[in-house]
């Protein structure tokens, strides 16, 4: 894996962090190349996304006091944050969208991740770049997790939007992908029920756990349970993937356990160095977390 800036020569000869605005990345990469994009753009949110980390050490003169009344000290150790408010969001979008399409390999699909505040704007614009022929699939990701309002349905689900580059000629391995239980398997035959089956359009899949082991603490990571559904399904082994809005670089620890090539950009020199030690070469993920958790209680 190279870690190299937007301003260097792009070389499609290894698996790349990208540091830079990913327009100029994105003008820059080979045409008809790759198998998948995903794009997880911030959500136009009007809001400044961060998450705090702590950790915690044993102090007796401190004044919190925890489990078994041992008091404890608190330090704030970083602030992973970036900018999630757009002036003109579809303007931001279209022409890293449309370099997006051209990107994409003749049998390639764009998967854009986005959620119910924008989702419907951009069905529209994408639309208009890609076809309406081209469109494939509206994936709703379900969690159950955050805040409840009283005066509204809670909204709890993101939506995938899903398009091709050639209708009808793109890629796509339903036998690549995990099945599920049947929510009745009283319905179908013992076999079938032993098999589980071909999830469909709406995933039920929790956020990413709090102590989990894939947990970086950059704020909107997504799940690489949910990213290994569609890697496994529109990409083939060895084919080149790509992450313009790469964050915490989920869609490169997906490429590497499912043996699939990446190039993952993202602006924000925070995103670069918690992908840095999330995909260091030689380290499994087990490694890094228990690493991070000695770190925290030392
Ligand atoms: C929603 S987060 C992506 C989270 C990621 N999918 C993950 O699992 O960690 C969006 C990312 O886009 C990056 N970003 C926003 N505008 C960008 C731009 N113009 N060029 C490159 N990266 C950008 C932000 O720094 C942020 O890390």
């Amino acid at each position: 894996m190279r870690i190299q800036s937007a301003a260097e020569p792009i070389e499609l000869d290894d698996d790349l962090l990208i540091a830079g605005d990913n327009a100029a990345v994105l003008r820059r990469l080979p045409e008809d190349t790759f198998d998948l994009i995903y794009m997880d753009p911030p959500f136009n949110t009007g809001r400044a996304q961060a998450r705090r980390t702590l950790a915690v050490a044993a102090d007796p003169g401190a004044t919190r006091i925890g489990f078994g009344g041992r008091r404890y000290r608190s330090r704030l150790l970083e602030t992973l944050s970036y900018d999630d408010a757009f002036a003109d969001y579809l303007g931001f979008l279209e022409p890293r969208l449309t370099r997006a399409r051209e990107l994409l390999a003749t049998h390639g699909s764009l998967y854009f991740h986005i959620d119910y505040r924008e989702a419907h704007y951009c069905k529209l614009l994408l639309d208009e770049i890609f076809g309406r022929d081209a469109f494939l699939n509206e994936l709703i990701w379900a969690y159950d997790y955050g805040a409840k309002p009283r005066r509204r349905w809670p909204a709890k689900h993101d939506t995938i939007l899903v398009y091709v580059r050639t209708p009808g000629a793109h890629h796509f391995d339903p036998d690549a992908v995990e099945r599920e239980p049947y929510m009745a398997p009283g319905l179908v035959s013992a076999e079938k029920a032993a098999r589980g089956k071909m999830p469909t359009d709406v995933w039920f899949h929790t956020i990413v756990p709090t102590n989990g082991r894939e947990k970086t603490g950059y704020p909107t990571q997504k799940p690489e349970g949910v990213l290994r559904r569609l890697v496994g399904a529109s990409s083939r082994p060895g084919g080149w993937c790509l992450d313009p809005f790469a964050g915490s670089g989920t869609l490169g620890a997906v490429c590497r356990e499912l043996g699939r090539r990446f190039v993952l950009v993202d602006d924000s020199a925070v995103a670069l160095e918690v992908m840095r030690e999330r995909l260091a070469p030689g380290r499994p993920a087990e490694a890094k977390s228990r690493d991070r958790a000695r770190a925290a209680r030392t």
